[in-house]
């Protein structure tokens, strides 16, 4: 008879699976190889390595299988954007009735740093990134920054939660507490790790980073939400009385956090989610477009978007699908609570990832060599009834850092925080 395989996670010190069982659990995703080098382990070792086998979730291998399918999706139509001039006519009321809600604490913020940044090629969180020229400025230190002017305005501390894996939890807590927070109130202020997933070869085979640790990578900013949760942290929301959280990436240095004028806006036009957007600088430009898709909010990738809807126009005689997404959401806690348990869908992306030569030398490859698997926030959107795509000036609000060099990089950044006043 078959013994029940263990999916139970592995809590430090506790039981794990016996080799046996590992075996056993590996051998229904064709993963056995990952016990290859046990033998040679110590103890110790032995037992971390049976504990994350006991932990690993490996069912999203099987997604790979389904990788030339691609993802089905509905009708793909335009959604009106909130554009600046109809901002600036309405900034003071939105910008009222978005202060009084950060002072009322509804609103709270959550920064997005479990990524491992591999584009920017440092082995250290991204937001350890020193990007000062004449004196330190560190990416963490500008999202502080620009998340303390909004305090000063509103006169009222936004409870700030911020997201970090396995791979930059330590470091991550540690510099902030090396920097005194920056000058952000500690208190209002939680850590919270995300979940990780497995990394695969190019023919589905799970990677070992060393002879005892299997190679995993943080399973992408999608699961933001659920991960709150299951670090008791939705709990905390409630208890402050959060009703909105504003959800943003390490990269962009520019950006505003805990906006007024955005949640104000959010909030008259009782949308579930609110999404600030950059207009396109060409029609082809590589972003992801706020649009319908059966009627839903949702957002289409460059590469989906076909010829004729690249040159598609509206009333106004201008481009259709004109909005890119610059991950900062507007998120109503509601809405998150009733979509969380829906599955979002896996995308797989292939990347640079650590492991072990044919001889169990371990390697840092120069190119992509393999797969992870991530779930993306924007696929939570086309989750909830309604958005609000709000547009920003680019030059003013985005500047993201994705490389050391050219396009979106720490010297366009630069460039940017330079031309909006910023001493480096
Ligand atoms: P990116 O898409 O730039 O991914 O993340 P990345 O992993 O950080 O960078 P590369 O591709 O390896 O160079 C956009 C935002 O989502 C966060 C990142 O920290 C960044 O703020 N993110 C990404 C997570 O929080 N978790 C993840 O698993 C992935």
């Amino acid at each position: 008879m078959r013994r029940p395989i263990m999916i139970r996670a592995a809590v430090k010190g506790e039981w794990a699976l016996d080799y046996n069982q590992a075996l056993e659990k590996l051998a229904v995703y064709d993963q056995t190889h990952l016990l290859k080098y046990y033998g040679e382990l110590d103890d110790g070792r032995q037992k971390e390595l049976l504990e994350q086998i006991d932990g690993t979730d490996f069912s999203v291998v099987k997604n790979l299988n389904h990788r030339e399918s691609g993802t089905e999706r509905g009708k793909i139509t335009p959604i009106v954007s909130m554009e600046i001039d109809e901002i600036e006519k309405k900034r003071s009321r939105f910008e009222d009735l978005g202060l009084s809600a950060i002072q009322k604490q509804k609103v709270g913020a959550v920064l997005l740093a479990g990524g491992m940044g591999t584009r920017l090629g440092s082995d250290e969180p991204k937001g350890v990134y020193n990007i000062g020229l004449t004196k330190d400025l560190y990416i963490f230190e500008c999202l502080i920054n620009n998340l303390l002017d909004v305090v000063k305005k509103a006169d009222a501390w936004v409870p700030l939660f911020i997201m970090t894996s396995d791979k930059n939890h330590e470091r991550t807590t540690e510099f902030f507490k090396e920097h005194d927070f920056f000058g952000y109130r500690k208190d209002m202020v939680w850590f919270f790790k995300q979940e990780m997933a497995p990394a695969v070869d190019f023919e589905g085979k799970v990677f070992l980073e060393t002879k005892s640790k299997i190679s995993t990578s943080p399973n992408g900013n999608g699961g933001w939400f659920v991960s709150l949760a299951r670090n008791g942290l939705v709990d905390k929301i409630h208890e402050i009385g959060i009703e909105w959280l504003n959800i943003f990436a390490v990269d962009n240095v520019l950006q505003k956090i805990a906006d007024p004028v955005f949640i104000g806006a959010s909030i008259d036009s009782a949308v579930e989610v609110g999404a600030k957007v950059v207009r396109k600088a060409a029609p082809d430009e590589k972003v992801g477009v706020m649009c319908l898709e059966d009627g839903r909010p949702s957002i289409v990738e460059y590469y989906e978007l076909t010829e004729q809807m690249k040159e598609e126009r509206n009333e106004k005689g201008e481009y259709a699908y004109n909005f890119g997404v610059i991950l900062n959401y507007l998120f109503s806690v509601s809405a998150l609570e009733r979509i969380m348990s829906r599955k979002l869908c896996l995308h797989i992306v292939e990347k640079k990832i650590n492991c072990l030569d044919e001889n169990g030398n371990e390697i840092k490859p120069q190119e992509p060599n393999g797969y992870k698997f991530e779930q993306l926030v924007l696929d939570m959107i086309h989750e909830l009834e309604s958005c609000l795509p709000f547009e920003v000036v680019r030059e003013k609000e985005f500047a993201p850092i994705k490389n050391a060099t050219g396009v979106d990089s720490v010297e366009t950044a630069r460039e940017l925080l330079k031309k909006n006043g910023m001493v480096l």
